[in-house]
């Protein structure tokens, strides 16, 4: 079994997206900006965002975190994202998800400028996506190809299994393994709780991508012999050993599954830090396309 190791390999992209900022810094250069606006105080939001922006000042790029309070209206949080869009030091618009109840998502996702969205959320970037076009890559789901061709995991022909339907992770990452292109043009299936009995499905796969939300869901007897497991969960679950109270999981059962797979991603270690390598490289390929 090879353990693949989203750490190293979001290291190693992040080194490279540096190598190419510092010359900009050298010459007095504009460098790539980044703004993640964060509406209320839910902890782990806020975690994630704070870890988003640490990662763009480390490589040397532009950060700001807008923090809006919880009671925030759809129409102040419209003009916001309307400022960012007008302003040329921010090649990239994330809006942490989910938003309070108040706000419609879907139309604060519509409102950011195609060019300056680098999750890749919104309706035509997600439509470029489908019909093939280049676009911006939802950053979950372009991390987990960016692990399959770093590893050198075949995927034309093969089977892929994705369990989980959701916009941010399941139906991008359906299309992509879809498309006619290196690194992709698999035979792809995707399953959801609605399957009655899910491990029809995932025995088949070879390539096994589980974006389920659900602790230690994936167990051995789903998985087929020498299968590729891609492990997309961030579950807390109560440990009374952890300092915290609770320890981070994903959806595979990871002692067992990890004995009959060829490749496994580790949680946390795989799939987690890939996200915010790509994040840099959408918001660096923004930064070059506004030039
Ligand atoms: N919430 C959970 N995942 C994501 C993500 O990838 N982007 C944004 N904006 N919010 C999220």
């Amino acid at each position: 079994m090879i353990l693949i190791d989203g750490k190293k390999v979001s290291a190693e992209i992040k080194n490279e997206l540096e190598e190419k900022i510092k010359p900009l810094h050298d010459a007095g250069e504009k460098v790539p900006g980044l703004v993640t606006i964060l509406v209320g105080e839910d902890p782990a939001s806020s975690v994630y965002v704070n870890m988003k922006s640490k990662a763009c000042l480390k490589i040397g790029m532009l950060s700001k975190i807008e923090r809006l309070n919880a009671e925030t209206t759809e129409e102040e949080l419209l003009s916001v994202v309307k400022k960012y869009n007008n302003d040329s030091n921010f090649h990239g618009i994330l809006v942490q998800l989910p938003l309070p109840k108040q706000i419609d998502e879907d139309k604060i996702i519509e409102s950011i400028l195609p060019e300056k969205d680098v999750d890749g959320f919104h309706p035509s970037n997600v439509g470029n996506l489908v019909i093939g076009k280049d676009t911006f890559f939802p950053c979950t789901p372009f991390g987990i190809v960016e692990l399959l061709k770093r590893y050198k995991i075949e995927t034309k022909g093969k089977h892929v299994v994705v369990v989980g339907r959701s916009n941010i992770v399941g139906k991008p990452i359906a299309n992509m393994m879809l498309q006619k292109k290196e690194g992709a043009n698999s035979i792809v299936t995707i399953c959801h709780s609605a399957a009655g009995d899910l491990s029809q499905y995932t025995k088949q796969a070879d390539i096994l991508i589980a974006a389920i939300g659900r602790a230690n869901f994936i167990t051995a007897d789903m998985v087929k012999d020498d299968a590729v497991v891609i492990d997309v969960g961030i579950n807390r679950v109560e440990d009374a050993e952890a300092k915290k109270g609770y320890k981070i999981v994903g959806d595979v059962d990871f002692e067992n599954v990890s004995q009959k797979s060829s490749y496994i991603t580790p949680v946390p270690g795989g799939v987690g830090p890939m996200t915010i390598a790509m994040l840099l490289w959408n918001t660096y390929k923004s930064f070059l396309k506004s030039n």
